[in-house]
């Protein structure tokens, strides 16, 4: 078989190997399975995948935890087969329409919500999410950045509107998005305090944190120290407990968590900011192929660096997200699909 639609002929595989799966549960549903790999439309390149990353979303789709993930995914079975959004590849075949890329280029990126499709050998992607891998990074640390630094850079820069020069208390500083948002939080020249446990104390030390908070020890919702920005990326503490470490014009920007907290914050959070010189809410990342190339900008310099904690080969996914839902990787967890 031959690429529709692609500029010159790729000799496709029939089948490719992808992990697929068609009713919600633990990581045990998902099968490993010979498919047709996909054909890239007008605007879309064909990428060999050679790493992809995983993410909370991914368990969240796969268990369809919360409920509203069925809205997405479809009511009682999932419409989409196959999971996995952050991808580092090498370009085998380009839509019609795509100039910015040739063949043989090695991108990364991040597959959208409506498509996903990264925990398999190749993926058609639009080529205006994507962006040249730095030359720096391997592909298992390019697939590791697309989500969770841009989640970082959007909570830090539009929800959270850090300056330099401002404190930003990160909770869960030591995982996937908390990893990134602590060296972009020092990179854009705030004082940083990293909420973490007692093992990952001097990895986020290692990042540029100023200050660093062990939660097994101390309750920073009790210290009486106030924060210009709060980043709440993983713990259950209510908007209520945050609000008491916000300072007087301080912002306090849910991006993960539990449930609860996030409905609390949803619900409470406009209620908490109304009148009041505090700013209390929730954010959704937003695949922006602009933060990508920022992000890309940063990498390259060395300025940005992806914490990787385990880095699985790709016939061991489902053993990788039982890892990642235990919720303690130090930094992100990539799957190696193609050996470089
Ligand atoms: N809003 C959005 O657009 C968006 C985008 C991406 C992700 N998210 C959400 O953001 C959250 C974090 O994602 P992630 O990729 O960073 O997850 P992750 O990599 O799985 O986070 C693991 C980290 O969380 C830390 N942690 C666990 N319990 C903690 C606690 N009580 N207090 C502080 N830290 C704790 C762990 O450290 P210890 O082992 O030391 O406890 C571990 O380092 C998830 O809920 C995800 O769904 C939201």
């Amino acid at each position: 078989m031959n690429c529709a639609d692609a500029q010159g002929e790729y000799p496709m595989k029939a089948t490719m190997k992808a992990f697929t799966y068609t009713q919600y549960g633990s990581p045990d549903v998902l099968q490993l399975q010979e498919v047709p790999p996909p054909s890239p439309q007008a605007d879309e390149v064909l990428i060999e995948i050679h790493a992809a990353a995983l993410n909370a979303a991914d368990w969240h789709l796969l268990r369809a935890d919360p409920f509203l993930a069925r809205l997405q995914m479809g009511l009682l079975k999932p419409k989409i087969h196959i999971l996995g959004l952050d991808v580092a590849g090498r370009v085998v075949a380009l839509g019609s329409q795509v100039t910015q890329f040739k063949v043989g280029d090695e991108v990364f990126g991040e597959s959208t919500m409506k498509t996903l499709g990264c925990f398999a050998e190749y993926v058609a992607l639009p080529a205006k999410t994507l962006a040249l891998k730095p030359s720096n990074l391997s592909f298992e640390e390019a697939a590791a950045v697309p989500l969770a630094a841009g989640t970082a850079l959007q909570a830090l820069r539009n929800n959270g509107q850090l300056r330099a020069g401002q404190s930003v208390l990160i909770n869960g500083a030591s995982g996937g998005v908390g990893t990134f948002a602590l060296q972009l939080a020092k990179y854009l020249g705030a004082e940083v305090t990293a909420v973490c446990s007692t093992q990952k104390m001097e990895m986020v030390r290692s990042l540029g944190a100023d200050h660093v908070i062990d939660y097994t020890q101390e309750d920073f919702t009790q210290s009486g120290k106030k924060y210009d920005l709060i980043l709440a990326v993983n713990g259950d503490r209510s908007p209520w407990e945050y609000r008491r470490a916000l300072a007087p014009e301080g912002r306090y920007v849910m991006v993960g968590g539990t449930n609860k907290q996030l409905f609390q914050t949803l619900f409470l959070g406009p209620l908490l900011s109304l009148g009041s010189r505090q700013k209390l809410g929730a954010m959704l990342a937003q695949g922006d192929a602009r933060d990508l190339g920022f992000l890309s900008k940063l990498l390259a310099a060395g300025k940005l660096k992806p914490v990787i904690d385990r880095c699985y080969p790709f016939e061991q996914l489902v053993e990788a997200m039982h890892y990642l839902e235990a919720g303690h990787a130090m930094g992100k967890i990539v799957l190696s699909v193609k050996a470089s």
